[in-house]
C-alpha cells in the first residue's frame, strides 16, 4: 500500500489537491486513519467515486459500522440520540425512497426558482450593510448570513426567530475549530424549535416549505410530525454550510484568477450558470461526500472493501481527475463538458441543488456588479480554512473596495 501523503495536516487543509493527485495515481482506494481515530476508506478517482455513490451495497446507515457507530464519531453530533437523525442522509431504501418522494413534492425546482426575487433582496440588503465601509469579511458579513436567512425564509421560519438560527448555525460552523458539544447543543435547540413550529403550522398552513411538507402526500401517506421535523432539520443543515462554502470558495477563486473574473464581470448573464458549475468543480463546498458503510464485501476500483467499513467518497478529488476533465487543475469558467460530482450522484443527489445554484449565481454576480474593484485584503496563502472533515471552507475572507 502507498504511503499516506500527509493527509489532514495544516498544509493539507489549506490545499488538499496535491495529496489527492498522489492518491489518484498511487492508491486510488486508500484506507487511512481519520483525525477522529476512525479507520475509513477514501475513494479518489472520478469513475470509482461515481460508481460508489450509486452502489446500493454502500449504506448510509452508520449502524453498519460498529467501530464508527459505537464511538459516536460519524454523522452530526447529537442527531441520532435526539431522534432527528432519521433523515435522508442517514437512510437507505425503502425508507429513503418514501421520504425523498414526499419531500420532492414540496421542494420542487419551481419553488426554488420562485424564490429568486427574495434571494436578490437578501443579497442586496447584506451588501448595503457593508458597502459604505470599504472593507468586509465576506464570510461573516455575506456568505454566512445569506444561506441561513434564505433557507429560514423558504421553510417559513418567522423573521423574528431567524436570529436564533443564525446563532445556532454559528455554533455548527465553528465545529471544525471547536468542540463537538456546541454542535450537539445547536442541534437540540433547532430540533425543539422546529417541532414546535411544525405543530403550530399544522393548524395554520401557509405557502412556505414546512406547510408544503405537512401537506405533501403520496398514495394517501403523509410525513409524521417527527419526520417533518427531521426533514426541515436536514434541509437547514445540508443547505447551510455548503452554500456558505460555495460563495466563499467561489469568491476566493475569482479574486485569485483575475482574467476569469474579468470575463465574468464583462459578460455576467452569458456566463454565470457555467461559471458557478466550474467553481463547484474547481474548489467545491463538500470535500468528502457524507459517510457510507459497506453492507457486504464490496469491490470499489479493483479493491475489495470488507463488510462493515466506513467509506468516504472524495468529491474534491474526483472533480480534479484528469481521466475525466481536460486540464482538470485549470479554472475554465466556460467549461461545457462538466459533469462534476459536487452535488453527489445517485439516489442521494442534492435535493437543494436548484436553490444552491440560484444563491451562488445571485451572490457572485451582485457582489461583482456592486463592488467592481473588490480585492483581497490579505494574501491568499495566509487565509485560514476551517478544519472540518466533510466540508471545505474559509474561516474569513477579508476584502477591500471603494466605498459606495
Ligand atoms: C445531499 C452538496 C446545497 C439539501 C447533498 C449531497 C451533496 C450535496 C454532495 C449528497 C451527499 C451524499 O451522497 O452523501 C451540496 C452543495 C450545496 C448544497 C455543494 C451548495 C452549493 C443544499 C441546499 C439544500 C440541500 C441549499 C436545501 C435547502 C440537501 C439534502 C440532501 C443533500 C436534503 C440529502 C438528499 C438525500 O439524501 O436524498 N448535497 N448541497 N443542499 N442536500 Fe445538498
Amino acid at each position: 500500500m502507498a504511503d499516506d501523503p500527509g493527509l489532514f495536516t495544516r498544509e493539507f487543509v489549506a490545499d488538499p489537491y496535491p495529496a489527492y493527485a498522489y492518491l489518484r495515481e498511487h492508491a486510488p482506494v486508500h484506507r487511512t486513519t481519520l483525525p477522529s481515530g476512525v479507520e475509513a476508506w477514501l475513494v479518489t478517482r472520478y469513475a470509482d467515486a461515481r460508481q460508489a455513490l450509486a452502489d446500493q451495497r454502500l449504506s448510509k446507515n452508520p449502524r453498519h459500522s460498529e467501530q464508527a457507530w459505537k464511538q459516536g464519531k460519524v454523522g452530526v453530533p447529537g442527531e441520532q440520540r435526539s431522534g432527528i437523525g432519521a433523515h435522508l442522509l442517514n437512510l437507505d431504501p425503502p425508507d429513503h425512497t418514501r421520504l425523498r418522494r414526499l419531500v420532492s413534492k414540496a421542494f420542487t425546482p419551481r419553488r426554488a426558482e420562485e424564490f429568486r426575487p427574495r434571494v436578490q433582496e437578501l443579497t442586496d440588503r447584506l451588501i448595503d450593510g457593508f458597502a459604505a465601509a470599504g472593507e468586509a469579511d465576506l464570510i461573516h458579513d455575506f456568505a454566512f448570513p445569506l444561506p441561513i436567512y434564505a433557507v429560514c425564509d423558504l421553510l417559513g421560519v418567522p423573521e423574528e426567530d431567524q436570529a436564533d438560527f443564525r446563532t445556532w448555525a454559528g455554533m455548527m460552523i465553528r465545529h471544525g475549530a471547536g468542540p463537538r458539544g456546541g454542535v450537539a447543543r445547536a442541534v437540540r435547540h433547532m430540533q425543539g424549535y422546529l417541532k414546535e413550529l411544525i405543530h403550530r403550522k399544522r393548524g395554520d398552513l401557509g405557502d412556505d416549505l414546512i406547510s408544503g411538507l405537512i401537506r405533501a402526500s403520496d398514495h394517501g401517506e403523509h410525513l409524521t410530525e417527527d419526520e417533518a421535523a427531521a426533514m426541515a432539520f436536514i434541509l437547514l443543515f445540508a443547505g447551510f454550510e455548503t452554500t456558505v462554502n460555495l460563495i466563499g470558495n467561489g469568491l476566493l477563486t475569482l479574486l485569485t484568477h483575475p482574467e476569469a473574473r474579468a470575463r465574468l464581470q464583462d459578460e455576467p448573464d452569458l456566463r454565470v450558470a457555467a461559471a458557478i458549475e466550474e467553481l463547484l468543480r474547481f474548489d467545491g463546498p463538500v470535500e468528502l461526500a457524507t459517510w457510507r458503510f459497506t453492507t457486504c464485501d464490496t469491490p470499489v476500483g479493483g479493491v475489495v472493501i470488507p463488510a462493515g467499513e466506513p467509506v468516504l467518497v472524495v468529491l474534491a478529488s474526483a472533480d480534479r481527475d484528469p481521466r475525466r476533465f481536460a486540464d482538470a487543475d485549470t479554472l475554465d469558467l466556460a467549461r461545457s463538458d462538466n459533469p462534476h460530482l459536487a452535488f453527489g450522484h445517485g439516489i442521494h443527489y442534492c435535493i437543494g441543488a436548484p436553490l444552491a445554484r440560484l444563491e451562488g449565481q445571485i451572490a457572485v454576480t451582485t457582489l461583482l456588479r456592486r463592488l467592481p474593484d473588490l480585492e483581497l485584503a490579505e494574501p491568499a496563502a495566509e487565509l485560514r480554512w476551517r478544519g472540518g472533515l466533510i466540508m471545505r471552507g474559509l474561516q474569513r475572507l477579508p476584502v477591500r473596495f471603494t466605498p459606495s
